[in-house]
Formats: structure tokens, C-alpha cells, sequence
């Protein structure tokens, strides 16, 4: 069959290169795509937002079934668009429909979501300036740190962590009344802080049937030591040493198949990529958020590790028949390290020649923000660049192939962390 794969970063190159491996995939797209997903398929200069040119390309290429990578077009209803036109009635969608999607394009729907379904989670309500002057009580009524959440999407800035109720309450009203994240924020979540280690789990689903992938954990600080601004992701860990045995179940009874039922049960058509952000709260799973797509930069050390055949099953899962596919994992560790661009996640500047990408022996480098210039020289385009992804059967030996390879990779102002990974070593 003929897939397209629209996204432009480094989870989409790992989800291309997969899938590129299938024997099922005649030709492969991506829409933009980058440098990198330019190896293993052809690019398609396609905005993921423009629907029309979407379908355009889907229609002139033949193309049988779309994997759809981020979260915006999936909030913006793409599945639907597909499945309201009778000339793409015969192309198959990855990715929930709209209302699915608004797991994660609206936070107080998905805590609703979680309360009507009894899946753990933190305790919250949500305001908006009909109701503010509520606020303040409940303010007082939790202990730091205050968690606020814009309800809607934010580019992933949407989360304020505050050590005092003051500024607790002095950052709500910007974000209410002074629309601090636009019109995501004219609702805010005020949630209960949860202490503990956060983990990633990912599940495929048909919507009754779910195949569990590798979980992952992410190093969302730009700053070793876990310090400094937010980014989209620095690293990734796969599996995560503490996500077996008991504390794996629980996630599944507790969490994974109480919202695929619940999904179910509600009406919900979502055939998707399903991300429970958790956090294990001595020895009990609660759920942070849902996304309806897979991490970044998590995909770049959980899909290498898929064994089986991640078409057939995505395909599978499209068609409503996730159940009759063997789904195997690899049982080695895969490390994922982010090179970025200096001065990320602030400003900094693209289009930097990278060098060394040709040495790099015994791993996988996925482009994140790359482009090729005219003259087929591979430049920086982003923020995040490349991640550098290993395995080994010791995730401390896969660290140290990613980074002899990063070492191996020069662009100017490249940086990255080198501490992926040395927290989980004190659990092992
Ligand atoms: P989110 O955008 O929902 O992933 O939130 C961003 C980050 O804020 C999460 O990865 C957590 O580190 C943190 N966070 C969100 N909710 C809570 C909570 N209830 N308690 C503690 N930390 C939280
Ligand atoms: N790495 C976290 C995310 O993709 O949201």
C-alpha cells in the first residue's frame, strides 16, 4: 500500500523508518517531513494543517492510508474530514476522530473523562471568569505548589507550577483575563500537585482492542540535573526500569484498559496512538494527561524497539482488527539522546551545515529539525536537530553509543544533555 505520514520531526523519521521497513509499504510520503524522513520515503512540501492539499496529494499519489504524527490536526478534526468525504472514502486514517482528540485539546474534558471512568488522577477544578471568584478559595483550600493548566493546546507551555498561593492566584488572572496563552487559557485547570517519578506509556488501539508499547521516560529540562527551561524533549529511555511487574499491571488494570473502555463506552471513535503521561505516586500510577499521538522525543527509543511488523498493526488497528495481529517487543533497552540548537528553547538559529553524520557507527540518528539545502547538504531547521537513538541489553551501554556518536556530529552551537538517563541508574 501507498502511506502518507504527515509531521515534520523526529518522532515522524522514526515513525517513517519503520514503516518503510514493512513489506506491506510500497511507497511512503511525508508531509513536510524532513532531511531525514527524506532517506526512507518522498517529501511533500504540505502543511499538516491544510486539509485541502492533504487530500490533494492523497488523491494524486494513490496514497491508501494516512499516519497522522502530531496532535493539531488530529484536534482539528482530520480524521473526520477524511471519513465526511466520499472521494477519500476508501483511505484509511491513523489517529483518533475529533472528539477523541479532545483528550488532549482540552484539559477539564479529560479530567472529566477520567473522573466518569474512575482512572486515577489529581484532584482539580476548572474556572474560567464566570466563576473566578471561587478560585481563590480553593487556592487556599490545596498545599504547594499550585498547578495550573490551560484547558486548551499551548504548544506544551500551557502548565504553570507556582510555589505560593499569591502568585498562584496573581498567574490565574493572566491567564483568564490577561489571555496569557490566547483563548487556550480562558479556562484553567487547577489541579493538585503530584510528587513522584514521571513515566510514559504509549498503547495502539482500534478502540476495543489495545497493544501496549514500550514505556519511556522523557527529559523535558534543558538543564542537566533536571534544571532550567522546558523543551519538547531532550531524551528518552526505553523501557523505564521501575514500569514492570506490579507496578506495570496496575498501569494496565487501573489506567490503560479502564480508558480504552471507557473510550468504548462513551462513543468515542478513536483509532490512535494513546499517551498516558504518568506519574508514579509511591507505588501508584495517576494519570498527568493524555495525548492522542505519540512523544517526542519517546517514539525515537519505543518504536525501534517494535519487532513486529508497526504498519500491519497500525493498518490493522484502522480497519478495527488490532486483535487478530501479534504485536512482539524487542527486550533490549533503546536510549535516545536530542541534539539541539544553542540557545533552545529561547532563540537561536537555523540553517547550520551538520557535519559527521556519515561516522556515526552502531546507531540510528532520527532528524528532528533538519531540511537539505539545494545543493543536498543536510542544514539545521529547528530547535531539537537530531536524536541519536542505541540499544543494548543495558541501557547504560546504549547511553554511551549515543553519545560517542554525538560526539561524532558537529553543527555550530550543537548541545546537548549528558545526563540522559543517570537518574534511573540509582534504581537499577
Ligand atoms: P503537561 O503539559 O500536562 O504534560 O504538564 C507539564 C508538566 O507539568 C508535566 O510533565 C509534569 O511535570 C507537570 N505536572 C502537570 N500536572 C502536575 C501535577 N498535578 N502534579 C505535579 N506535576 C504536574
Ligand atoms: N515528550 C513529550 C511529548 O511529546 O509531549
Amino acid at each position: 500500500m501507498n502511506v502518507l505520514i504527515l509531521g515534520s520531526g523526529g518522532r515522524e523519521h522514526a515513525l517513517a523508518w519503520k514503516i518503510a521497513q514493512s513489506p506491506m509499504c510500497d511507497r511512503l510520503w511525508i508531509a513536510p517531513g524532513n532531511a531525514g524522513t527524506a532517506q526512507v520515503g518522498t517529501n511533500l512540501a504540505i502543511k499538516v494543517g491544510d486539509f485541502q492539499a492533504i487530500k490533494q496529494a492523497v488523491l494524486d499519489h494513490a496514497i491508501d492510508f494516512v499516519v497522522v504524527g502530531p496532535e493539531d490536526p488530529l484536534v482539528n478534526g482530520i480524521y473526520d474530514f477524511f471519513r465526511s468525504d466520499p472521494q477519500l472514502a476508501r483511505v484509511a486514517v491513523f489517529g483518533p476522530s475529533r472528539q477523541g482528540a479532545i483528550l488532549e485539546g482540552s484539559k477539564e474534558y479529560a479530567k472529566e473523562f477520567m473522573m466518569r471512568h474512575g482512572i486515577p488522577t489529581a484532584a482539580y477544578r476548572s474556572f474560567t471568569r464566570k466563576n473566578l471568584d471561587q478560585a481563590d478559595a480553593f487556592i487556599d483550600s490545596l498545599t504547594p505548589p499550585y498547578v495550573l493548566k490551560a484547558d486548551g493546546l499551548a504548544a506544551g507551555k500551557g502548565v504553570l507550577i507556582l510555589p505560593d498561593a499569591r502568585q498562584a492566584k496573581d498567574e490565574l488572572r493572566e491567564m483568564i483575563l490577561g489571555g496569557k496563552f490566547g483563548a487556550a487559557s480562558a479556562k484553567v485547570v487547577i489541579e493538585e500537585f503530584l510528587s513522584g517519578i514521571e513515566l510514559s506509556v504509549f498503547a495502539i488501539t482500534d478502540g476495543h482492542d489495545y497493544k501496549l508499547l514500550p514505556s519511556a521516560k522523557d527529559y523535558k529540562r534543558i538543564g542537566e540535573g533536571d534544571t532550567g527551561l522546558n523543551t519538547g524533549g531532550m531524551g528518552a529511555v526505553s523501557p523505564v526500569p521501575f514500569a514492570q511487574g506490579e507496578f506495570m499491571k496496575k498501569i494496565e488494570d487501573r489506567i490503560v484498559r479502564p480508558t480504552i473502555r471507557g473510550l468504548e463506552k462513551d462513543g468515542i471513535v478513536y483509532t490512535g496512538f494513546v499517551f498516558f503521561g504518568l506519574i508514579n505516586v509511591g507505588g501508584e500510577p495517576k494519570v498527568i494527561e493524555y495525548n492522542v499521538r505519540m512523544g517526542d522525543p519517546e517514539t525515537e527509543a519505543v518504536i525501534p524497539r517494535v519487532k513486529s511488523d508497526l504498519l500491519e498493526a497500525l493498518y490493522a488497528a484502522s480497519q478495527g482488527r488490532l486483535g487478530q495481529v501479534n504485536f512482539e517487543i524487542d527486550s533490549r533497552a533503546a536510549v535516545t539522546v536530542v541534539m539541539v540548537s544553542g540557545g533552545y528553547p529561547q532563540a537561536y538559529e537555523k540553517g547550520k551545515p551538520i557535519a559527521g553524520l556519515d561516522a556515526v557507527q552502531g546507531s540510528v540518528v532520527f532528524h528532528a529539525g533538519t531540511k537539505l539545502s539545494p545543493q543536498g547538504e543536510v542544514l539545521t531547521d529547528g530547535g531539537r536537530v537530531l536524536a541519536v537513538t542505541s540499544y543494548a541489553d543495558d541501557f547504560r551501554d546504549a547511553l554511551v553509543q549515543s553519545y560517542a556518536n554525538v560526539d561524532r556530529i558537529h553543527f555550530e552551537g550543537a548541545y546537548c544533555r549528558r545526563d540522559i538517563g543517570k537518574d534511573l541508574e540509582k534504581m537499577l
